[in-house]
Protein backbone atom coordinates (compact mmCIF):
# COMPACT_ATOMS: atom_id res chain seq x y z
CA UNK A 1 0.00 0.00 0.00
CA UNK A 2 1.50 2.83 -0.89
CA UNK A 3 -1.20 5.79 -0.50
CA UNK A 4 1.25 8.44 -0.42
CA UNK A 5 1.79 8.48 -3.35
CA UNK A 6 -1.35 8.04 -5.37
CA UNK A 7 -2.69 10.05 -8.37
CA UNK A 8 -5.52 12.52 -7.36
CA UNK A 9 -8.63 11.57 -10.21
CA UNK A 10 -11.69 13.01 -10.80
CA UNK A 11 -14.73 11.84 -9.01
CA UNK A 12 -16.00 8.72 -10.93
CA UNK A 13 -13.39 8.69 -13.21
CA UNK A 14 -10.67 5.64 -12.32
CA UNK A 15 -13.08 4.58 -9.34
CA UNK A 16 -14.73 2.91 -12.81
CA UNK A 17 -12.39 0.41 -12.72
CA UNK A 18 -12.83 -1.19 -9.21
CA UNK A 19 -16.78 0.10 -8.78
CA UNK A 20 -17.73 -3.68 -9.39
CA UNK A 21 -15.30 -4.98 -6.91
CA UNK A 22 -16.01 -2.79 -4.40
CA UNK A 23 -19.91 -2.46 -4.75
CA UNK A 24 -20.21 -6.48 -5.10
CA UNK A 25 -22.33 -6.91 -1.98
CA UNK A 26 -24.75 -4.59 -2.82
CA UNK A 27 -28.25 -5.92 -3.58
CA UNK A 28 -29.10 -4.38 -7.05
CA UNK A 29 -31.56 -7.16 -7.28
CA UNK A 30 -33.60 -5.91 -4.42
CA UNK A 31 -33.28 -2.61 -4.94
CA UNK A 32 -34.70 -2.72 -8.60
CA UNK A 33 -38.05 -4.93 -7.42
CA UNK A 34 -38.44 -2.40 -4.55
CA UNK A 35 -38.27 0.58 -7.56
CA UNK A 36 -40.58 -1.54 -10.21
CA UNK A 37 -43.29 -2.56 -6.90
CA UNK A 38 -43.25 1.20 -5.47
CA UNK A 39 -43.78 3.00 -8.99
CA UNK A 40 -46.81 0.08 -9.52
CA UNK A 41 -47.92 1.22 -6.13
CA UNK A 42 -48.23 5.19 -6.91
CA UNK A 43 -49.90 4.20 -10.00
CA UNK A 44 -46.99 3.25 -12.96
CA UNK A 45 -48.28 1.30 -15.73
CA UNK A 46 -45.57 -1.08 -16.01
CA UNK A 47 -44.58 -0.25 -19.10
CA UNK A 48 -41.40 1.59 -20.50
CA UNK A 49 -39.21 2.98 -21.70
CA UNK A 50 -37.88 3.91 -17.88
CA UNK A 51 -34.70 6.10 -17.58
CA UNK A 52 -31.83 5.50 -15.13
CA UNK A 53 -30.25 8.51 -14.09
CA UNK A 54 -26.64 8.05 -12.78
CA UNK A 55 -26.77 4.28 -14.09
CA UNK A 56 -22.82 4.20 -12.95
CA UNK A 57 -21.15 1.20 -14.41
CA UNK A 58 -24.88 -0.32 -15.44
CA UNK A 59 -25.53 -2.07 -12.30
CA UNK A 60 -28.92 -0.37 -11.23
CA UNK A 61 -29.74 -0.27 -14.85
CA UNK A 62 -29.17 -4.19 -14.86
CA UNK A 63 -32.49 -5.07 -13.11
CA UNK A 64 -35.08 -3.45 -15.46
CA UNK A 65 -32.91 -4.56 -18.61
CA UNK A 66 -33.17 -8.53 -16.96
CA UNK A 67 -37.22 -7.80 -16.82
CA UNK A 68 -37.38 -6.53 -20.74
CA UNK A 69 -37.86 -3.27 -20.05
CA UNK A 70 -36.94 -0.57 -22.41
CA UNK A 71 -34.12 0.92 -20.39
CA UNK A 72 -32.12 3.80 -20.70
CA UNK A 73 -28.92 4.68 -18.58
CA UNK A 74 -27.29 8.03 -18.55
CA UNK A 75 -24.56 9.03 -16.32
CA UNK A 76 -21.64 12.10 -16.69
CA UNK A 77 -18.55 9.39 -16.30
CA UNK A 78 -17.40 8.36 -19.49
CA UNK A 79 -15.59 6.20 -17.78
CA UNK A 80 -18.67 4.19 -15.65
CA UNK A 81 -20.80 4.57 -19.18
CA UNK A 82 -17.37 2.68 -20.66
CA UNK A 83 -17.87 -0.49 -18.11
CA UNK A 84 -21.90 -0.13 -18.17
CA UNK A 85 -21.41 -0.41 -22.21
CA UNK A 86 -19.31 -3.57 -22.39
CA UNK A 87 -21.97 -5.10 -19.77
CA UNK A 88 -25.07 -4.34 -21.75
CA UNK A 89 -24.65 -3.61 -25.28
CA UNK A 90 -27.98 -3.28 -26.05
CA UNK A 91 -28.90 -0.52 -23.63
CA UNK A 92 -28.90 3.16 -24.68
CA UNK A 93 -26.15 5.32 -22.58
CA UNK A 94 -26.13 8.43 -22.90
CA UNK A 95 -23.68 11.02 -21.02
CA UNK A 96 -24.73 13.90 -19.73
CA UNK A 97 -24.53 15.97 -16.87
CA UNK A 98 -27.65 16.00 -14.56
CA UNK A 99 -28.01 19.92 -14.86
CA UNK A 100 -28.44 20.05 -18.58
CA UNK A 101 -29.86 16.81 -19.54
CA UNK A 102 -31.86 16.91 -23.24
CA UNK A 103 -33.35 13.95 -24.34
CA UNK A 104 -36.27 13.82 -26.72
CA UNK A 105 -37.70 10.89 -25.53
CA UNK A 106 -40.67 10.06 -23.09
CA UNK A 107 -40.25 7.88 -19.81
CA UNK A 108 -42.67 6.56 -18.01
CA UNK A 109 -40.16 6.27 -15.08
CA UNK A 110 -37.00 8.60 -14.00
CA UNK A 111 -35.24 6.61 -11.19
CA UNK A 112 -31.88 7.24 -9.10
CA UNK A 113 -30.07 4.90 -7.19
CA UNK A 114 -27.09 4.87 -4.41
CA UNK A 115 -26.54 8.50 -3.88
CA UNK A 116 -26.69 9.51 -7.43
CA UNK A 117 -28.23 13.08 -6.47
CA UNK A 118 -26.63 13.73 -3.69
CA UNK A 119 -23.69 14.97 -5.69
CA UNK A 120 -25.75 17.98 -6.48
CA UNK A 121 -24.99 20.49 -4.11
CA UNK A 122 -27.06 23.26 -4.52
CA UNK A 123 -30.70 23.76 -4.80
CA UNK A 124 -30.69 25.25 -8.72
CA UNK A 125 -28.70 22.33 -9.58
CA UNK A 126 -31.50 19.84 -8.02
CA UNK A 127 -34.11 22.21 -9.66
CA UNK A 128 -32.36 22.13 -13.11
CA UNK A 129 -32.23 18.25 -12.77
CA UNK A 130 -35.76 17.68 -11.43
CA UNK A 131 -37.21 20.56 -14.07
CA UNK A 132 -35.75 18.24 -16.80
CA UNK A 133 -37.02 14.74 -15.46
CA UNK A 134 -40.32 16.75 -15.41
CA UNK A 135 -39.93 17.24 -19.00
CA UNK A 136 -38.84 13.87 -19.83
CA UNK A 137 -41.96 12.58 -18.23
CA UNK A 138 -45.11 11.31 -19.49
CA UNK A 139 -48.21 12.79 -18.13
CA UNK A 140 -48.57 10.90 -14.38
CA UNK A 141 -45.23 9.40 -14.50
CA UNK A 142 -43.13 8.36 -11.73
CA UNK A 143 -40.07 10.16 -10.41
CA UNK A 144 -38.42 7.56 -7.71
CA UNK A 145 -34.89 8.15 -6.28
CA UNK A 146 -32.84 7.34 -3.26
CA UNK A 147 -30.64 9.94 -1.48
CA UNK A 148 -28.67 10.29 1.88
CA UNK A 149 -30.56 12.52 4.50
CA UNK A 150 -28.57 15.03 7.10
CA UNK A 151 -28.18 12.20 9.30
CA UNK A 152 -26.94 9.63 6.94
CA UNK A 153 -24.38 11.64 5.68
CA UNK A 154 -23.16 12.78 9.05
CA UNK A 155 -23.08 9.52 10.48
CA UNK A 156 -21.75 7.37 7.19
CA UNK A 157 -19.07 4.99 8.34
CA UNK A 158 -19.82 5.96 11.60
CA UNK A 159 -15.80 5.81 12.75
CA UNK A 160 -15.25 8.16 9.62
CA UNK A 161 -13.27 5.29 7.97
CA UNK A 162 -14.33 2.01 5.39
CA UNK A 163 -11.50 0.31 5.27
CA UNK A 164 -10.85 -3.17 4.04
CA UNK A 165 -10.48 -5.65 0.66
CA UNK A 166 -13.15 -6.02 -2.14
CA UNK A 167 -11.61 -9.17 -4.14
CA UNK A 168 -8.15 -7.71 -5.23
CA UNK A 169 -9.06 -4.30 -4.51
CA UNK A 170 -7.74 -2.44 -1.56
CA UNK A 171 -9.58 0.34 -0.02
CA UNK A 172 -9.60 3.17 2.21
CA UNK A 173 -12.26 5.73 2.49
CA UNK A 174 -12.41 8.54 4.52
CA UNK A 175 -15.36 10.41 5.57
CA UNK A 176 -15.91 13.80 6.96
CA UNK A 177 -19.19 16.39 7.26
CA UNK A 178 -18.38 19.81 7.48
CA UNK A 179 -21.10 21.71 9.02
CA UNK A 180 -20.13 25.59 7.98
CA UNK A 181 -20.48 24.11 4.04
CA UNK A 182 -23.22 21.66 5.04
CA UNK A 183 -21.67 18.94 2.71
CA UNK A 184 -19.80 15.58 3.17
CA UNK A 185 -16.87 14.98 1.77
CA UNK A 186 -15.43 11.15 0.75
CA UNK A 187 -11.74 10.35 0.14
CA UNK A 188 -11.73 7.16 -1.32
CA UNK A 189 -8.27 5.25 -1.83
CA UNK A 190 -8.33 2.20 -4.11
CA UNK A 191 -5.46 0.18 -5.34
CA UNK A 192 -5.15 -2.67 -6.95
CA UNK A 193 -2.71 -4.22 -9.53
CA UNK A 194 -2.20 -1.51 -12.09
CA UNK A 195 -4.27 1.35 -9.76
CA UNK A 196 -2.94 3.32 -7.14
CA UNK A 197 -5.82 6.66 -6.57
CA UNK A 198 -7.60 8.68 -4.64
CA UNK A 199 -10.68 10.66 -5.58
CA UNK A 200 -12.43 13.27 -3.62
CA UNK A 201 -16.61 13.02 -3.85
CA UNK A 202 -19.00 15.74 -2.15
CA UNK A 203 -22.25 14.74 -0.82
CA UNK A 204 -25.17 17.53 0.07
CA UNK A 205 -28.05 15.73 2.27
CA UNK A 206 -31.24 15.91 1.04
CA UNK A 207 -33.88 15.64 4.28
CA UNK A 208 -37.66 15.32 3.18
CA UNK A 209 -39.26 18.82 4.09
CA UNK A 210 -36.16 20.05 1.42
CA UNK A 211 -37.05 17.59 -1.10
CA UNK A 212 -40.66 17.71 -0.83
CA UNK A 213 -40.34 21.74 -1.04
CA UNK A 214 -37.95 21.51 -4.39
CA UNK A 215 -39.95 19.09 -6.12
CA UNK A 216 -43.64 20.84 -4.77
CA UNK A 217 -42.38 24.53 -6.63
CA UNK A 218 -41.82 22.13 -10.13
CA UNK A 219 -45.46 20.89 -9.81
CA UNK A 220 -44.76 16.95 -9.09
CA UNK A 221 -47.72 15.68 -7.46
CA UNK A 222 -48.60 12.72 -4.93
CA UNK A 223 -44.82 13.14 -3.25
CA UNK A 224 -43.97 10.21 -0.49
CA UNK A 225 -41.22 9.76 1.50
CA UNK A 226 -40.44 5.85 2.30
CA UNK A 227 -38.22 4.14 3.99
CA UNK A 228 -36.11 0.58 2.53
CA UNK A 229 -37.04 -2.15 2.88
CA UNK A 230 -40.69 -2.18 3.08
CA UNK A 231 -41.70 0.76 1.74
CA UNK A 232 -43.46 2.54 4.58
CA UNK A 233 -43.40 6.09 5.63
CA UNK A 234 -39.62 6.48 6.36
CA UNK A 235 -39.09 7.46 10.16
CA UNK A 236 -37.50 10.99 10.87
CA UNK A 237 -34.49 9.59 11.63
CA UNK A 238 -33.83 7.68 8.44
CA UNK A 239 -30.11 7.91 7.18
CA UNK A 240 -31.71 7.57 3.92
CA UNK A 241 -34.86 7.60 2.20
CA UNK A 242 -36.45 6.82 -1.12
CA UNK A 243 -39.13 9.80 -2.53
CA UNK A 244 -41.26 8.95 -4.99
CA UNK A 245 -43.30 11.90 -6.69
CA UNK A 246 -45.68 11.99 -9.80
CA UNK A 247 -46.24 14.33 -13.00
C1 LIG B 1 -22.60 6.16 -6.43
S1 LIG B 1 -22.71 6.12 -8.16
C2 LIG B 1 -24.20 5.17 -8.41
C3 LIG B 1 -24.16 4.46 -9.74
C4 LIG B 1 -25.29 3.46 -9.97
N1 LIG B 1 -26.59 4.09 -9.92
C5 LIG B 1 -25.22 2.36 -8.93
O1 LIG B 1 -26.21 2.21 -8.19
O2 LIG B 1 -24.23 1.63 -8.89
C6 LIG B 1 -23.25 7.77 -8.57
C7 LIG B 1 -23.22 8.00 -10.08
O3 LIG B 1 -23.75 9.30 -10.32
C8 LIG B 1 -23.00 9.90 -11.37
N2 LIG B 1 -23.11 11.36 -11.25
C9 LIG B 1 -22.75 12.12 -10.19
N3 LIG B 1 -23.00 13.42 -10.44
C10 LIG B 1 -23.53 13.46 -11.69
C11 LIG B 1 -24.01 14.52 -12.51
N4 LIG B 1 -23.96 15.82 -12.09
N5 LIG B 1 -24.49 14.24 -13.73
C12 LIG B 1 -24.54 12.94 -14.16
N6 LIG B 1 -24.10 11.89 -13.43
C13 LIG B 1 -23.61 12.15 -12.20
C14 LIG B 1 -21.58 9.40 -11.15
O4 LIG B 1 -20.79 9.49 -12.32
C15 LIG B 1 -21.83 7.96 -10.69
O5 LIG B 1 -21.78 7.06 -11.75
Amino acid sequence: MNQAKAIEAKPFSLLAKVYDSIMSDIDYEDWGEFILDTAKKHGWHGQGPVLDLGCGTGNSTFPMFARGLEVVGLDYSAEMLEVARIKLPPVEFIQADFKNIKIDKEFSLVYSVFDAINNLLVDDDFLAMAASVYDMLEPNGIFLFDVNTTIGLKELWVSGQAEGWAGDVYYNWNHSFDSKTGLAKVEAYCEDNDINFTETHYERPYDSELITKLLQELNFKDISILKYPGGGPAPKDAPRIWVVAKK
